[in-house]
């Protein structure tokens, strides 16, 4: 049930050190949180699973010498892939293409090619195109222009994209989160680490952005965590309508 893996997920910082984790195990739920939602479906995320115990330990100086790093039995690296749009983009395309004859109507098939051909030949690269945050700015002022007459995207600069790709890859690191506390495992999310060594470490593509790191294992009966704090969800919670 969703309500008791919610429940046992816990930002966890001492695993145990004895118990390992099923590597295969681990990546199966990582396949499974690839089915989270992403922006335009454009997917412009990867993630690196570490099983290796040595760089592991090479890692945990670069994460401030977090527990849950140095007892990590596994690490996942996410990270956002903004340089492989074009790429993405196509590859969405191409798939619409030979899916659309499945799914609808053949008198229905241009109007609906047509509208795809234009999101992703045209819209996305307007909103992806990247280069030295200049097409960013280009893009603001053009949609600001627009903006005058009618509804447009507001969060257009380069900055502004990166953030559209950390929130579809958090989606996917808590599908990822829930699906570990299924499986039985522990996890932490982590941003506490120096992003540049971390990605030196991990061979990171140019371009490519950590989102957060996840230490996996099980959690630690000797070091349990405390209790869980949260706000009250009145302040939260905002209901507009009856
Ligand atoms: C984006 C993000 C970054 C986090 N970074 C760290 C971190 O660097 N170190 C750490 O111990 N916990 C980190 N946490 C865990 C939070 O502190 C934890 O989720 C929060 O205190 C609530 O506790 P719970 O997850 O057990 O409910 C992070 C959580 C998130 C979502």
């Amino acid at each position: 049930m969703l309500h008791d893996l919610l429940q046992h997920r816990r930002a966890v910082r001492y695993f145990d050190t004895e118990r390992q984790l099923d590597s295969e195990r681990v990546r199966r739920r990582l396949e499974e949180a690839a089915l989270a939602p992403t922006s335009s479906n454009m997917q412009l995320w990867e993630c690196y699973h570490i099983t290796d115990p040595e760089l592991i330990a090479r890692l945990a100086p670069a994460c401030f010498d977090q527990s849950a790093v140095r007892t990590a039995s596994q690490l996942v690296a996410f990270a956002i892939t903004p340089q492989r749009w074009r790429a993405h983009a196509e590859a969405v395309l191409a798939f619409q293409r030979e899916d659309l004859p499945r799914h609808f109507p053949e008198d229905k098939w241009p109007k609906y090619l047509a509208l795809q051909e234009n999101y992703y030949g045209k819209l996305i690269p307007l909103l992806y195109r990247r280069g030295w945050g200049l097409w960013g700015q280009l893009r603001r002022a053009l949609f600001s222009l627009v903006g005058l007459v009618r509804p447009v995207p507001r969060e257009t600069t380069e900055a502004a994209m990166r953030t559209v790709l950390h929130k579809s890859c958090a989606l996917v690191v808590q599908s990822f989160l829930l699906g570990m506390s299924e499986e039985g495992y522990d996890t932490c999310p982590l941003e506490g680490y120096d992003s540049r060594r971390v990605a030196r470490l991990l061979g990171l593509e140019c371009g490519s952005e950590l989102t957060m790191l996840i230490a996996c294992g099980y959690r630690s009966t000797e070091r349990p965590e405390g209790g869980r704090f949260r706000l009250p969800f009145a302040q939260q919670y905002h209901r507009i309508g009856s």
